[in-house]
């Protein structure tokens, strides 16, 4: 196992009923910005939850983070902010929103240019306090550090990471997913499925715990995913999804482990420069990348075939192909599409996320940084 420091800070609130937390777990002489997206809190009685727990607090709301929240719109947040000096911000909804308010805290308090944060690695030294009420489980970005933020001018779509925007607490009602649409549903369990995936599928360093956690997620997934999108879906299977999601990417199946995010940085610049969901970028790339990269991930491999998928592993070469193509298959069965050319992206696509990635400096990606400018194009274009 590797040397790790795992710390995370942020306070869940999970299960029915449990909006109504937000009133005790935000200081009192809180001034707070309720961030939040379209609107769909507005339609599925979410806003009024909200607003019930902060009727005694004295706070406004700016609406409008999209699906992959964009720098411009998050600016408009700061300059609310510094107008009007709120220091609290609640973030009602998915991974854009939730990201976006993280994108906004830090650009609040930061002293240069905010676009540095992305772009140039500026270094985050304060933020405001964030706390969450997730509407959407996939990303985790409830309680992680991780922020990804899109520049709608320049097709840039960056990460960044810094522990003072880590939410402070986040509410997790599985209620919230009655109203999701199937796409969104699909999405979450991809994304959650890819997450587990990209820290767990690399090579072995005996790290049992982490890879039994891991293998206890994928399964979840796999078992529950369908369901959701069934008349079998209950309480119960919400319950398991969205803790599911939360737990994959909450740092603790990452910790002491190597960890790949090859399949991720490929799947923004599709995102950033074709618009496809974050998840169904995913979909169309991991079984590609798993093909690719098999010699490399060979044990792991193997041992994600015997112990996830239930499948001998005595002819090797066959579990692996197996393995990938089951893979692929659980995600048709979430009803997720699997190649470009499903969402009418043709082979232009091959050059221009190949040098959408040199661009950002995406050249040696993947647990061994063996994921070159040249295997990311021959990705590209089997997932075509
Ligand atoms: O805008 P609203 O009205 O909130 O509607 C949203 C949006 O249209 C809707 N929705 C959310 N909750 C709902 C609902 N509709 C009905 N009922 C509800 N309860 O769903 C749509 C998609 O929301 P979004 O937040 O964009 O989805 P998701 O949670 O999948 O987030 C995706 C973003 O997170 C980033 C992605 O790159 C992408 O930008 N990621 C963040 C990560 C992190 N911070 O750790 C890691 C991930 O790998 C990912 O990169
Ligand atoms: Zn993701």
């Amino acid at each position: 196992m590797l040397n790790f420091n795992f710390y995370n800070p942020t306070e869940i609130f999970f299960g029915e009923g449990q909006i109504s937390q937000v009133a005790n777990a935000i200081p009192n002489n809180a001034k707070v910005l309720v961030v939040y997206g379209g609107g769909s809190i507005h339609k599925n009685g979410i806003y009024d939850q909200v607003s019930d727990a902060l009727s005694g607090f004295s706070w406004e709301e700016f609406a409008g983070i999209e699906p992959n929240p964009t720098y411009q719109t998050c600016m408009q947040a700061v300059a609310k902010i510094k107008a009007e000096g709120f220091n609290f911000i609640l973030a009602v909804g998915g991974g854009s929103v939730i990201d976006g308010s993280k994108f906004i805290a830090a650009a609040a308090e930061f002293s240069g240019e905010p676009w540095d944060i992305l772009s140039k690695g500026g270094e985050v030294e304060s933020a405001l306090p964030i706390g969450v009420v997730l509407t959407l489980p996939a990303t985790g970005s409830e309680s992680n550090s991780f922020s990804v933020v899109s520049n709608s001018e320049t097709q840039d779509k960056l990460p960044f990471a810094s522990a003072y925007v880590q939410p402070k607490f986040a509410v997790l009602d599985p209620h919230v997913m009655k109203t999701l649409p199937q796409r969104q549903l699909t999405n979450g369990v991809v994304d959650a499925f890819v997450h587990t995936m990209e820290q767990y599928l690399t090579y072995p360093v005996d790290a049992k715990v982490q890879d039994r956690f891991a293998e206890g997620l994928l399964m979840t997934l796999m078992e529950e995913g369908p369901k959701l999108l069934s008349d079998e879906v209950d309480y119960k299977v919400r319950a398991n999804v969205m803790w599911s999601a939360t737990m994959a990417l909450n740092g603790l199946i990452g910790a002491g482990v190597p960890q790949d995010w090859s399949t991720h940085m490929i799947g923004h610049e599709i995102t950033a420069v074709y618009g496809l969901d974050h998840a169904q970028t995913l979909a169309v790339i991991l079984p590609r990348m798993m093909f690719a990269q098999q010699e490399s991930k060979r044990a792991k491999l193997l041992q994600y075939a015997e112990r996830v998928l239930g499948l001998d592993i005595s002819d090797e070469e066959q579990a692996i192909a197996s393995a990938i193509e089951l893979t692929e298959q659980f995600f048709h069965c979430v009803n997720m599409k699997t190649r470009l050319s499903d969402y009418g992206v043709g082979e232009e696509a091959v050059e221009v996320i190949t040098s959408q990635l040199e661009r950002h400096g995406m050249t040696a990606l993947g647990e061994q940084q063996a994921v070159t400018l040249d295997k990311s194009r021959q990705i590209i274009a089997a997932s075509l």
